[in-house]
């Protein structure tokens, strides 16, 4: 097994390039079901989500090639299976834009219901609305969903009683190729929303609206294939940027969108840091105090539920109190257990985190419980006086590409090291 060892207290200088977003590389792969020929898609972020997808693409007959370190072609010509396995299905999330896709091309979808980061109940009753809705039949039983739709599909309108990124893409994938125009209202506005249209529209798809509320999918009869290259990463951006603000020292986030960014950088500005906007490249400095500050997320254009962590543990040594306000998740705050364990004064009621700054962490033993948790633990083992180690680093390499690479570019400690796993411990005794 692999954890991180962290030795805090370096500040961060020079250069770090982005890549391709992890929530639009884990949609437009799903997607490529729905295109009757090769696509070439490039800046896909080598993560092991996309290992994952990709496997999974090729157990459903798909032909998958890695033409290079960051562009793959997939050909789903031949898919030969409407059934993903569970397996593999369970370990990511995303595996369910598999239902829209296989449900959109061939009527037919039987996938496991999806896993992915824990932040307590993840109700995919919006999918489901939005599958029915379009006419298809769906069923849960034995830890699979099963929709089939014997006469195809027909547009339809649907009202998303809650603003969801998942089901917005799911009901899009289900309609690219359904009868007639299916309009999506309270559609969620991310920019990976808008990569997915934009993946679906280049392959000869009519989708209209996406990146507003309402969006419009006129049906076509087939998907061709083509090229497509995914946006950079919003949130591994941000990431960066939190953990320079957090850190101290001055970076040039490189290959990212900088209007995507501001909801993210206009609250790291005002906790301090110094912000300058390029064309494609955010060049984030700080060497003054850490204000506190007040956050609550919400769906974009808010500030990003999956950015909270990273800012939280910037929060712990700023001058003074900030609450932040989960407007996203149930159970989000699992990971202030192990900040606390580093010396961080933090209050959780609910959704509420109440973070009252102190002087300073220290380094401690400390896990990633998921995804973006994993992110603050490695921000904290920055900014922590003495040695941090981060395991169960897993959950951090399904979104984050060559993350100690990166960093240690930027000039940090830190490093990747082996530690024995129950099972080496007990031969050992
Ligand atoms: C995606 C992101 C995740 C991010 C989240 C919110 C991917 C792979 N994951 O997750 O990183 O944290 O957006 O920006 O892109 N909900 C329902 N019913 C549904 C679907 C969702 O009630 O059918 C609720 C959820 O419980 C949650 C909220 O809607 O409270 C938002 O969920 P959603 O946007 O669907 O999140 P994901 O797409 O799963």
């Amino acid at each position: 097994m692999e954890k991180y060892s962290i030795r805090g207290g370096k500040k961060l200088y020079g250069e770090v390039t982005i890549s391709g977003a992890k929530n639009a590389a884990v949609a437009i792969i799903p997607a490529t079901v729905l295109v009757d020929g090769p696509c070439r898609i490039e800046n896909v972020p080598k993560i092991s989500d996309v290992t994952s997808l990709l496997m999974i693409m090729r157990e459903l007959g798909a032909n998958v090639k890695l033409i290079n370190d960051t562009t793959i072609e997939i050909d789903c010509s031949k898919i030969r299976s409407t059934k993903a396995p569970y397996e593999l299905i369970r370990k990511i999330r995303a595996s369910y834009y598999l239902i829209g896709s296989l449900l959109g091309r061939f009527h037919c979808a039987e996938v496991g219901m999806p896993g992915g980061c824990d932040f307590g109940v993840r109700p995919i009753d919006q999918h489901v609305k939005g599958f029915q809705s379009l006419g298809a039949k769906v069923d849960i039983k034995n830890g699979f969903i099963h929709c089939s739709a014997e006469n195809g599909l027909t547009a339809a309108n649907i009202y998303l009683d809650v603003v969801s990124v998942g089901a917005t893409i799911n009901i899009m994938l289900a309609s690219v190729l359904a009868n007639g125009q299916t309009v999506i209202e309270n559609a969620a506005k991310e920019p990976h929303i808008v990569d997915v249209a934009n993946f679906l529209n280049s392959m000869g798809a009519d989708v209209k609206g996406a990146g507003t509320d309402v969006i419009k999918v006129r049906g076509v009869p087939t998907l061709k294939g083509g090229s497509y290259a995914i946006i950079p990463d919003q949130i591994e951006a941000g990431t960066y940027a939190a953990a320079v603000t957090a850190a101290g020292g001055d970076i040039l986030i490189k290959n990212v969108i900088p209007k995507h960014l501001e909801c993210i950088t206009a609250k790291l500005a005002e906790m301090g840091a110094v912000i300058e906007e390029y064309d494609d490249s955010v060049r984030v400095k700080r060497d003054g105090p850490i204000n506190r500050v007040n956050i609550k997320t919400l769906p974009y254009p808010g500030f990003p539920t999956d950015m909270h962590p990273q800012l939280v543990t910037a929060l712990c040594v700023a001058n003074g109190t900030s609450i932040i306000t989960e407007g996203v998740w149930e159970n989000r705050y699992r990971y202030v257990d192990e900040l606390k364990r580093m010396g961080a004064k933090i209050q959780v009621d609910g959704k509420v985190a109440i973070v009252e700054g102190v002087e300073k962490l220290t380094g401690a033993p400390v896990r990633a419980w998921d995804l973006r948790a994993g992110a603050a633990m490695v921000i904290a083992g920055l900014i922590a006086h003495g040695v941090t180690e981060v395991e169960d680093i897993i959950y951090i390499e399904r979104g984050y590409e060559d993350i100690v690479e990166k960093l240690t570019q930027l000039g940090a400690d830190i490093k990747r090291v082996e530690y024995p796993d129950e099972e080496e411990v007990r031969e050992a005794l």
